[in-house]
């Protein structure tokens, strides 16, 4: 995956992009109401992709401000057949560092427990208990950027 590209810009130049990732995973394979998927954080938020070698999007994720110094990442997801090849990884780093960038000193994010051990190896911690969002257990997980 040596020729993947990243970008990290606003909903303007990525949200086409990062709908294409966000349909085929959220709500082709996971069945989530496509309205659900959609919401005006959008327009505020700073966005990541990843392209493969023919330009296609792969990979996205999304950092929003959640309170003065804490940003909020949401909205991550690698098409199906690509993951475990560390393109996760890499939009999550870029959104860290978008948010370390701006003065942030948190990053939270609230986990789908399935992915609990991916956001652990990447230094998150776990905050609080298991809870259901759109019928998925969730859990709040956080990273300290100071
Ligand atoms: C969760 C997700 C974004 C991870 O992306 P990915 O590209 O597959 O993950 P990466 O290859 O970057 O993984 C980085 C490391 O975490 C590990 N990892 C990945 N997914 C994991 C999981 N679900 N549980 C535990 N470890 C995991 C990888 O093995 C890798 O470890 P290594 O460095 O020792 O090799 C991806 O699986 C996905 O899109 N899932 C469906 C949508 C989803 O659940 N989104 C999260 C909503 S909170």
């Amino acid at each position: 995956m040596s020729t993947t590209t990243l970008s990290v810009g606003p909903w303007s130049a990525l949200g086409s992009a990062a709908s294409q990732v966000r349909n085929a995973v959220f709500v082709q394979e996971q069945g989530i109401p496509a309205e659900m998927e959609w919401d005006v954080a959008d327009q505020d938020a700073v966005h990541a992709v990843v392209y493969d070698a023919q330009g296609e999007p792969v990979a996205t994720g999304r950092l929003l401000p959640q309170s003065p110094g804490v940003a909020r990442i949401g909205r991550m997801a690698v098409l199906k057949t690509l993951r475990g090849s560390h393109l996760g990884q890499r939009v999550l780093e870029a959104l860290v560092q978008a948010a370390r960038e701006r003065g942030d000193v948190e990053v939270c994010l609230h986990a789908q427990t399935s992915a609990q051990g991916f956001y652990e190896r990447l230094g998150f911690t776990p905050r609080g208990a298991v809870y259901a969002e759109v019928g998925i257990p969730h859990i709040e997980m956080f990273l300290d950027i100071r």
